[in-house]
């Protein structure tokens, strides 16, 4: 035997030597959820060790993101109040753009400051989208209100919006509104190959989600791969800076056909359903926690993911920081 490949895995040293992918902090985003009203963070019970926020808490939140080196924030507002048009989503001193102004004021450049746009959180109905009297999502006429979002959003210090609602066209209409407002360096992370999953079951209680139904019309097919590259490409012609896939750790395959696809970078989150499998089985005692979050997040990067959000990336990027290899 002339080859023998396990020469290169004698020690933890020649792995390391030899190691093809790493997780960087600076490459992470923490999702981050802000509650109207809330004087104390609450648990959220499907997401064990996830917590909603008071404005407060989130401040803290930030500054210790900022502090561990993480990439960015990705902050999801929860209103007291909702209306079949999602009209808190735009309000200036809506609980999210309030929380944007926030935590700007926080970290300033230190973290990026990013905004998820969509109406979802803001609708007493729970779709992504306004609805006609038949009850099904309107796109156009939703785009418009994207663009308000997004714009105050922008007004609010957000660095970066990022449309999470599949709406057709929704980035071109967004891309615009921004230039036209005067913020042209207001980045977009386009939610481009965004399936229609099961996965996203705990990020309901999180947000207090109002759905009853599905999102089966305007999110993706999970039945399909060659779509993905649909969505994605019409999305760095509409203006993305950054495309993503959605969830990420079982669909790697489009984290791969994506990053082949196209030059921009590929951002993968991993939802709270493969976060909160992860904690329910190793609160069990059946896994190693913390093998799992590695091997999780690295799999990811290894498909060819440059950025994960991950309800992880504070942990993970403390660990890193104390030289653990992941
Ligand atoms: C909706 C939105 C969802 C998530 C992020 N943005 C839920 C959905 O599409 O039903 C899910 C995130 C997660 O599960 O962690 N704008």
């Amino acid at each position: 035997m002339r080859r023998r490949p396990r020469r290169l895995r004698s020690s933890a040293a020649m792995r390391g030597l030899v190691r093809e992918y790493h997780l960087a902090a600076g490459h992470l985003i923490l999702p981050a959820f802000v509650v109207e009203d809330l004087d104390s963070p609450r648990e959220i019970t499907a997401m064990p060790g996830v917590r909603q926020h008071s404005l407060d808490s989130l401040r803290r939140l930030a500054n210790a993101c900022a502090e561990a080196g993480i990439g960015g924030i990705d902050l999801f507002g929860v209103p007291a109040q909702r209306d079949s048009r999602g009209s808190g989503a735009w309000d200036e001193n809506g609980i999210l753009n309030q929380a944007i102004t926030a935590v700007a004021e926080e970290v300033g450049d230190d973290l990026v400051v990013i905004a998820d746009t969509c109406l979802d959180e803001f609708t007493d109905h729970g779709h992504c989208g306004i609805l006609d009297e038949d009850g099904q999502v309107v796109n156009d006429a939703t785009n418009e209100l994207y663009a308000r979002m997004a714009v105050s959003q922008a007004g609010a210090g957000a660095d970066m919006v990022s449309p999470s609602g599949m709406m057709d066209g929704q980035i071109g209409v967004i891309r615009r509104a921004l230039d036209n407002a005067g913020y042209p360096d207001v980045a977009i992370m386009a939610y481009s190959a965004k399936y229609a999953s099961g996965f996203y079951g705990p990020f309901r209680e999180a947000v207090d989600c109002q759905l009853t139904g599905d999102r089966r019309t305007y999110q993706m097919d999970p039945g399909n791969r060659r779509e993905a590259l649909i969505e994605t490409l019409l999305d760095i012609a509409e203006g993305a800076d950054i495309v993503m896939v959605k969830p990420a750790g079982y669909y790697l395959d489009i984290v791969a056909d994506v990053r082949a696809a196209v030059n921009v970078p590929v951002a993968a989150y991993q939802v709270s359903g493969e976060y909160s499998m992860i904690e329910a089985v190793a609160a069990r005692g059946w896994v190693d926690r913390e093998r799992l979050i590695g091997e999780s997040l690295t799999s990811i990067k290894r498909a060819g993911a440059d950025v994960i959000l991950t309800y992880w990336a504070l942990e993970v990027a403390r660990w890193l920081a104390e030289g653990r290899s992941l």
